[in-house]
């Protein structure tokens, strides 16, 4: 105490260096938050508003389908509506609004979708042990014991579809007739515009009692929305000119996808900020591009299956070109080995390249060599050390990093 000012304290020191030079709150940027107000989409939730609002006298709404390609706000606005309605209904005292928001690509299972709707609705299900069927007639009984209304929001309802079919759907929207108290109203979203097609035409009628189409937004839609945000998540002065229009050409061109623009927005920010920055540039949107980029090529590369990996570790390690397809089959080859793996042949390994370069990850250019016949180039589209750093976590691969810097 005394001698040192507040100026040297090491807890004061390291706050200070932690606090942000770029940002006041980062969190507003991240695609779960559902801002205030949503540029662009009053009128979709002025329409949703009107669809839903018999709810709140307990009538039920037409069950509603929407649709459009990832990143028009669906999502927001369907959550920011219930939200809003909520409020309302408790402010009115009109009693509580029932509601379930299921996203089907995470709970991808009838099970956890029914056990999601029976919570919502207050009752309770084991985490497993029933049937199907069981949780189902529990949904039913619950249900009509309460006599209430439930709005059932079944988001990216594809990817349901896709694994388990449409029984679920089918049954929902029977629901209400099978019932003599409380009812169900579906609010179906999807990304996949041409999903509707795919569906029974039984199930197809019921649930697009109504349909809501989302179109993308459009440069100056997206400048509004990340200026919107912008003000919340950085410190004044933080970005410079041009950061949001550059970042909401970007994503205009990527078929006006609003997460992409607000990702692609906070990233710069997060580069800008690791050097110490305090203010954000143009060309940190660029780096930021580059970086998600390569994000996006690390997600691809993780699921490639184990050769596909290996020719791409063998391009990699060669400094990321091969000036023949003969070359690189012969490097392959040793490595696989050398994993204890057997080899495949010549001609998988060229289906592979191929298969490659239809994702973008490589390129393999046909080159004539006259009386030698043909070959390919390969060269990677990706930096060879963003590769080695994906497969250094993958165990079947990682040893050979260990064994090829002994040597
Ligand atoms: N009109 C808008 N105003 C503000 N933010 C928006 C708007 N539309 C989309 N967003 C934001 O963009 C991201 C993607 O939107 P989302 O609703 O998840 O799209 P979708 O469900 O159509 O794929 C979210 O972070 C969302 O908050
Ligand atoms: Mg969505």
């Amino acid at each position: 105490m005394g001698s040192r000012g507040i100026g040297s304290d090491i807890v004061f020191d390291t706050l200070e260096k932690l606090s942000s030079s770029i940002f006041i709150n980062r969190e507003v940027l991240r695609p779960d938050y559902i801002p205030d107000y949503l540029p662009h989409r009053q009128e979709e939730i002025r329409r949703l508003t009107e669809v839903l609002a018999p709810a709140l006298r307990g009538e039920r709404p037409s069950n509603i389908f929407i649709y459009g390609l990832t990143g028009t706000g669906k999502t927001a606005v369907v959550k920011y509506v219930l939200r809003k309605l909520q409020e309302y209904s408790r402010s009115k005292g009109l009693g509580s609004l029932y509601y379930a928001y299921v996203n089907c690509r995470q709970e991808d299972t009838t099970y956890r979708i029914l056990t999601d709707l029976v919570l919502a609705l207050g009752g309770r299900v084991p985490f497993t042990g029933l049937s199907t069927a069981e949780v189902f007639s529990r949904f039913k009984s619950v249900l009509e014991r309460s006599g209430n209304l439930l709005i059932a929001v079944l988001d990216e309802v594809d990817f349901l579809v896709k694994k388990r079919g449409d029984e679920l759907l089918y049954r929902l929207t029977r629901v209400n007739s099978e019932l003599k108290r409380g009812k169900v109203s579906l609010v179906g979203i999807t990304n996949d515009v041409r999903f509707m097609e795919t569906l029974d035409p039984r199930v197809r009628s019921s649930l697009g009692e109504i349909e809501m189409v989302f179109s993308p937004y459009n440069a100056d839609q997206l400048r509004d929305i990340l200026a919107e945000r912008a003000s919340l998540a950085f410190k004044p002065s933080a970005l410079s000119d041009g950061v949001i229009d550059y970042c909401a050409s970007v994503a205009a061109r990527e078929h006006g996808d609003a997460r992409r623009a607000l990702d692609l927005l906070r990233v710069s920010g997060e580069i800008a900020e690791r050097e110490g920055k305090e203010v954000v540039t143009v060309e940190d949107v660029r780096r930021a591009r580059d970086e998600i980029e390569r994000d996006m090529v690390v997600d691809v590369v993780k699921t490639l299956p184990y050769h596909g990996k290996l020719v791409l570790l063998v391009i990699a390690l060669a400094g990321g070109s091969f000036e023949s397809t003969g070359d690189l089959y012969m490097k392959y080859r040793e490595l696989a080995r050398g994993l204890g793996a057997e080899p495949v042949t010549q001609r998988r390994v060229s289906d592979i390249l191929s298969e490659l370069d239809m994702l973008g990850i490589v390129t393999a250019k046909v080159i004539n060599r006259g009386r030698y016949g043909k070959t390919r180039k390969v060269v990677l589209n990706v930096e060879p050390k963003a590769l080695i750093k994906v497969f250094s976590n993958d165990p079947r691969i990682s040893w050979v990093f260990k064994n090829s810097r002994d040597r």
